[in-house]
C-alpha cells in the first residue's frame, strides 16, 4: 500500500488552495496517495504517513486556522514528518516597500 499524505491548507481567497492542489498533484505523480483538505475540516491525522501544511499571511500573521489545526493535532503532528509553506506578497504590510519580521 502506498504512503498516504495529507495536504492541509487554509485559504480565504483561493491562492493557497490552488497551491495545495498543485502540491497534491505532484505528490500523486510521485506515487503517493494524497488528500488535499481545508485544515478546518480535518478531524483526524489517523492513517497519514506525512503532512503538508499551507497557509496565507494576512496583516503580518499566518492565519489563525494554523494555530487551531496545530493545537488540535499536536500529538499526531509530533509523530509525523511535517512540511509547511506560506503564501504572501510581502512586503505588502504594513506599507508597500517596508519589510517586517513575521513570526
Ligand atoms: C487584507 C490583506 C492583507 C494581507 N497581508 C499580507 C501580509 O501581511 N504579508 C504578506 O506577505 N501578504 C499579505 N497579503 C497577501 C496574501 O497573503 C496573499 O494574497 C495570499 O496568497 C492569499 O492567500 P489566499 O488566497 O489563500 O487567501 C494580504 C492580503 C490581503 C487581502
Amino acid at each position: 500500500m502506498s504512503e498516504r499524505i495529507l495536504v492541509a491548507y487554509a485559504s480565504r481567497k483561493g491562492s493557497t488552495a490552488g497551491i495545495a492542489q498543485a502540491i497534491g498533484k505532484e505528490l500523486i505523480a510521485e506515487g503517493y496517495a494524497v488528500d488535499v483538505s481545508e485544515m478546518k475540516s480535518v478531524s483526524s491525522l489517523s492513517g497519514y504517513n506525512a503532512i503538508v501544511i499551507g497557509a496565507p499571511v494576512y496583516t503580518g500573521k499566518v492565519t489563525g486556522d494554523v494555530v487551531a489545526f496545530v493545537t488540535a493535532n499536536k500529538d499526531g503532528l509530533s509523530r509525523l514528518p511535517v512540511a509547511g509553506f506560506v503564501t504572501g506578497i510581502a512586503p505588502v504590510y504594513p506599507k508597500t516597500g517596508q519589510r517586517e519580521r513575521v513570526h
